[in-house]
């Protein structure tokens, strides 16, 4: 099931393609039942049947003649008519698609919208088959001699120093040789006024309505600041600070994740026998749970960073990287929380089987090289978000003080995250046209931020500091854990969602919603009735290297 990636890049004409906004295209929604069925079978499991359409976008929008790109745009029905109109959704990751996405969370967006919306999607520049960004060249044979050295040490500076940044420039090198003709066309500014083109487009009012989830939430804000007057509804859902985006270096964006897995140990505790690690040990409170994982891992960091014997550090470091990485990325899923807390009894006895089939298929790990099929993995997300990136070096020693504050961030994760960033600081295609701030926006309907509280990648401090700067909006903050809304669903949170989507309404800012079940209640229930995500997780994925 992998289809030829032939490029969406049309070479058509530039005659007439300046349409004005009065005079919106329309887009032909047609059947696609082929690529539902590719999708679905790429996903393992059946989603809701969507439309598909293309729309003619320029490739370059600083450049009047520019060639065309063909966007692929996806939709899906309102659930309740009569319809109020389209929504835009973008998934996130940077990276993330349309496609992979719509089918899966999209009908729980549409839930929580009230059913009255059809909700379309696209697959933004660098994803899918719409210019897809690859790094991997022909001749790969010359990158297999560092890929073993960057995480010689659990110490995040060290690794940095020993590696870690050489392997970062090696990285953007590498990416811009191998896809420098469109990679300048693929960052947020570019994608924000393909939105402005959908929405000209699809002959509504000509007003955007976009819910924007985790990465998402940074393509919400450049439209919001490029084009204010044109926002009709905007709910942006576990957020990023706009400022920060840009810099590409992510500053803060694991403040809250030590709290996320404080979350899991202590709703572990309170589940007693139905978790799995209380069940196996006793313990019978959060500081039991995690003496007992440090009993397992910081030998493990012992090794890695100490052993005299190369071999068996560099192994320790797999596993323990491996470990924490697999954690990381299951604390975006709460409904994953039990078979987390299984996983962790087994690799507690040594058995890591899981958690290492894991690291080399799941989306917690990536190679430098994409997945066959639709996606394109962390090619995609780096290429859009470092092209963003004004935050740039060209020395180790004057990245080091961002490092040295990396490495405080998290406790717990910092020394397995934040490696996927840094070749950003390195990056060599910026975002032709790129737009750089202000953000500052008076939108014509405020924004309404959503943001749990604990969230692993998107801390609500971040949708502290959007609201910020986007006059009139507010935050509805939730006490659920993962990343994002449908990670903890809440009826509460539900109910001012169609309020905001159907009148315009916000919650006074501050309004604080909880979840409608406890993480091992949703997976029980989700056991008894379906449910869960089969889509991707998205906004950071972790780049730890493989021996
Ligand atoms: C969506 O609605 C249109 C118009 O009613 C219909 O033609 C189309 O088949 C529907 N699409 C799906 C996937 O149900
Ligand atoms: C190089 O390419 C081969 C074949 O596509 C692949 O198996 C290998 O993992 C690649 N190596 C690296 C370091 O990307
Ligand atoms: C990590 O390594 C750096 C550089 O060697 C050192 O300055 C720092 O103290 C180390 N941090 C910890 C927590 O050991
Ligand atoms: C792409 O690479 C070619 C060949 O190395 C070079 O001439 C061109 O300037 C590069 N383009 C960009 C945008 O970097
Ligand atoms: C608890 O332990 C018993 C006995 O080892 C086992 O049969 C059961 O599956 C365990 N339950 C959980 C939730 O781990
Ligand atoms: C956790 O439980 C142990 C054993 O009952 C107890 O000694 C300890 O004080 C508890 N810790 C906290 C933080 O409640
Ligand atoms: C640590 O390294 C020693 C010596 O190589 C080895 O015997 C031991 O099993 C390792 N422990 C772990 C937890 O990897
Ligand atoms: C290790 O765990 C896997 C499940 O992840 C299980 O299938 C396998 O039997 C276990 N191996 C051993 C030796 O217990
Ligand atoms: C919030 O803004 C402050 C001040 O600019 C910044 O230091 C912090 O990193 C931001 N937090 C997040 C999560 O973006
Ligand atoms: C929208 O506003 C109307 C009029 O105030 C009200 O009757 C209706 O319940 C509101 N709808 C939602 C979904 O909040
Ligand atoms: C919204 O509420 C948060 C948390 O209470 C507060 O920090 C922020 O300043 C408030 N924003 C506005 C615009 O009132």
């Amino acid at each position: 099931m992998t289809p030829k990636g032939t490029l969406a890049l049309l070479l058509l004409s530039a005659v007439g393609t300046h349409a004005a906004p009065q005079a919106p295209k329309s887009i032909q929604w047609k059947p696609c039942p082929d690529l539902n069925k590719q999708i679905f079978e790429e996903i393992g499991v059946e989603g809701a049947a969507f439309d598909c359409a293309k729309l003619p976008v320029p490739l370059d929008y600083t450049n009047p003649d520019s060639e065309k790109l063909e966007l692929s745009l996806f939709k899906l029905n309102a659930t309740k008519q009569p319809s109020l109109g389209t929504v835009l959704y973008n998934p996130g990751g940077p990276g993330g698609t349309g496609a992979q996405n719509l089918p899966y969370d999209g009908p729980k967006h549409q839930a929580n919208m009230g059913g009255q919306f059809d909700l379309v999607s696209f697959d933004p520049r660098g994803t899918g088959k719409t210019i897809p960004f690859n790094c991997t060249p022909e001749d790969n044979s010359t990158l297999t001699r560092r890929a073993t050295d960057s995480l010689a040490h659990t110490n995040l500076t060290e690794q940095f120093l020993n590696g870690g940044w050489d392997d970062a420039v090696e990285r953007a090198e590498m990416c811009h040789a191998t896809n420098n003709k469109t990679g300048q066309f693929i960052g947020t500014t570019s994608v924000a006024r393909d939105m402005l083109q959908i929405v000209d487009a699809l002959g509504e009012d000509g007003m955007l309505r976009y819910y924007g989830w985790s990465y998402g939430s940074a393509l919400g804000e450049y439209f919001a600041a490029m084009f204010p007057n044109r926002v009709d509804r905007m709910l942006l859902d576990g957020v990023v600070d706009p400022n920060i985006w840009l810099l590409g270096h992510r500053g803060n964006f694991l403040v809250d994740t030590d709290a996320a897995i404080q979350g899991f140990a202590e709703e572990c505790a309170k589940s007693k026998d139905e978790c799995a690690i209380v069940n196996a040990t006793g313990a019978t409170n959060a500081s039991q749970i995690f003496e007992w994982a440090n009993g397992f891992l910081e030998p493990l960091a012992q090794n890695a960073s100490k052993s005299k014997d190369a071999d068996a550090a560099a192994e320790a470091l797999v596993y323990l990287a491996s470990i924490k990485a697999y954690i990381y990325g299951q604390l975006y899923w709460p409904i994953k929380w039990p078979a987390l807390a299984e996983t962790l009894v087994l690799a507690a006895e040594g058995n890591y089987t899981a958690i290492l089939a894991s690291s080399s298929t799941d989306e917690t790990s990536s190679s430098s090289s994409a997945p066959p099929g639709y996606d394109r993995g962390q090619d995609s997300m780096d290429g859009i978000r470092c092209s963003d990136a004004v935050f740039q070096v060209d020395k180790a020693r004057d990245y080091l003080p961002q490092i040295e504050y990396q490495a405080t961030v998290s406790q717990s994760f910092s020394d397995v995250v934040y490696q996927s960033i840094w070749p950003c600081a390195a990056w060599k295609l910026p975002s032709k046209g790129r737009f750089e701030g202000p953000f500052d926006a008076r939108t014509r309907t405020p924004i309404l931020f959503v943001n749990g509280e604990y969230d692993v990648t998107s801390p609500i401090q971040g949708a502290y500091n959007a609201s910020r700067v986007f006059e009139g909006s507010a935050v509805l903050a939730h006490s659920g854990y993962g990343h994002g809304l449908i990670a903890s669903p809440s009826k509460c949170a539900a109910k001012y969602v169609t309020a905001y989507f159907v009148n315009g309404t916000l919650p006074k800012n501050g309004t604080r919603c909880e979840p409608d079940m406890s993480p091992w209640e949703a997976a029980k229930a989700s056991a008894a009735g379906g449910g869960g995500s089969a889509s991707r997780r998205w906004l950071q994925t972790i780049n730890h290297k493989r021996v």
